[in-house]
């Protein structure tokens, strides 16, 4: 846990120092905790937040794709470097200059492994994610050259939040078949490999500093807690998700000794996410054990137009039965940025293992 403040605090710090120098460009991957409407590009899919009331909050109160109804932690990080939230990849045209200013790959649905959620029919999954951003470095040598934009994809940041479906939507749904064919051991063997070959390549399309979300404690949302007699957070299901963040934290150790001049850190979510829903008056909430939209978890769980809202969606950490409120999401932004900043010049760092 201290190594990782640590090499996270490291990271940033450098980061800040770019921020007042060059301007920042930031690539992100992930699911519906960071897409901003790529999902509202594909007809068919399931998965889709371009409907009241998402975005109620979010400025000019309007559905965008964002599965809140405010900001994602995203937005909010982009807002605190200084920098546009970086638009969705289906939203912007192929020779646009947009592309060197950063793109937002992320889609509701999506995973590691290409399977999971199937039942949404259309979702960008990692792999798909991988490709377009494969596009996009293409697009870049047409318009500067071979040697800047492989000096262009060095320098950027790649944000990357990858996994939560693959437990939500996969391997804890019993008609799936993963949750059949794999123990919970095999399975974590799986996207951990997966994981490797997908970060392998990203790093071969030029990408050097990358930063992988870890999971948050995905037995404590609404939609898992519905599962338990008294609503309470699923351990067995929490357990799962702390093996993949340490497998992950292994593999990323292995991976910046392998790949020459890698830069990869782990953030680790999972305490703030916890510690949130365990202390919400701390923070100013008053519920973290159901969602703000009263949803009905059988048919989803997303925040339906005919579903009753809360009056104030402050006091709850999640807004539907997956996603944190604009409220969770500015306080777990925050804490993300002053645990980098405060840890970082005073101790000596502690030796990596
Ligand atoms: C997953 O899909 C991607 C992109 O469509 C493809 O390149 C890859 O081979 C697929 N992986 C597997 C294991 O099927
Ligand atoms: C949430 O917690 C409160 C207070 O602890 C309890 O009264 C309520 O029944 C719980 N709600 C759910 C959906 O579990």
């Amino acid at each position: 846990m201290s190594m990782q403040r640590v090499v996270f605090a490291t990271f940033f710090f450098s980061l800040a120092s770019m921020v007042s120098s060059a301007q920042l460009v930031t690539y992100v991957f992930g699911d519906s905790l960071t897409d901003v409407g790529n999902n509202n590009f594909l007809q068919y899919s399931l998965a889709k937040s371009n409907y009241p009331w998402y975005g109620i909050d979010y400025s000019g109160g309007q559905a965008t794709g964002r599965f809140t109804n405010g900001r994602t932690i995203g937005d909010i990080i982009s807002a605190k470097l200084g920098i546009p939230s970086p638009p969705a990849y289906l939203s912007v045209s192929q020779n646009s200059d947009a592309l060197l200013k950063g793109i937002n790959y992320a889609s509701g649905g999506a995973g590691i492994l290409n399977d999971t959620g199937l039942y949404f029919i259309q979702r960008l999954s990692f792999d798909d994610q991988i490709n377009y951003f494969k596009k996009t470095k293409e697009a870049i040598r047409t318009k500067i050259g071979d040697e800047a934009a492989n000096r262009h994809c060095n320098e950027a940041i790649y944000f990357i939040g990858m996994g939560s479906n693959d437990y939500v939507n996969n391997f804890l749904q019993p008609f799936l078949a993963d949750g059949q064919q794999y123990t919970p051991e095999e399975f974590v063997d799986l996207l951990i490999s997966t994981l490797d070959q997908q970060l392998t390549r990203l790093y071969q399309l030029g990408a050097r500093k990358m930063v992988f979300h870890g999971l948050g404690p995905l037995g404590c949302i609404p939609s898992q807690r519905v599962k338990s007699k008294k609503g309470q957070c699923l351990k067995q299901v929490n357990k799962w998700v702390m093996q993949f963040n340490s497998n992950v934290q292994i593999l990323i150790n292995t991976l910046n000794h392998r790949l020459p001049n890698a830069d990869l850190t782990f953030a680790d979510t999972y305490p703030l996410v916890l510690e949130l829903i365990e202390n919400p008056t701390a923070y100013g909430f008053k519920v973290s054990n159901t969602s703000c939209c009263n949803v009905d978890t059988s048919i989803g769980g997303l925040c339906l137009p005919n579903s009753k809202l809360c009056s104030n969606r402050h006091d709850y950490v999640f807004w539907d039965a997956f996603h944190p409120s604009d409220a969770a999401n500015v306080i777990l932004a925050d804490k993300f940025f002053s645990s980098l900043f405060s840890s970082a010049p005073s101790p000596a760092p502690e030796p990596s293992l």
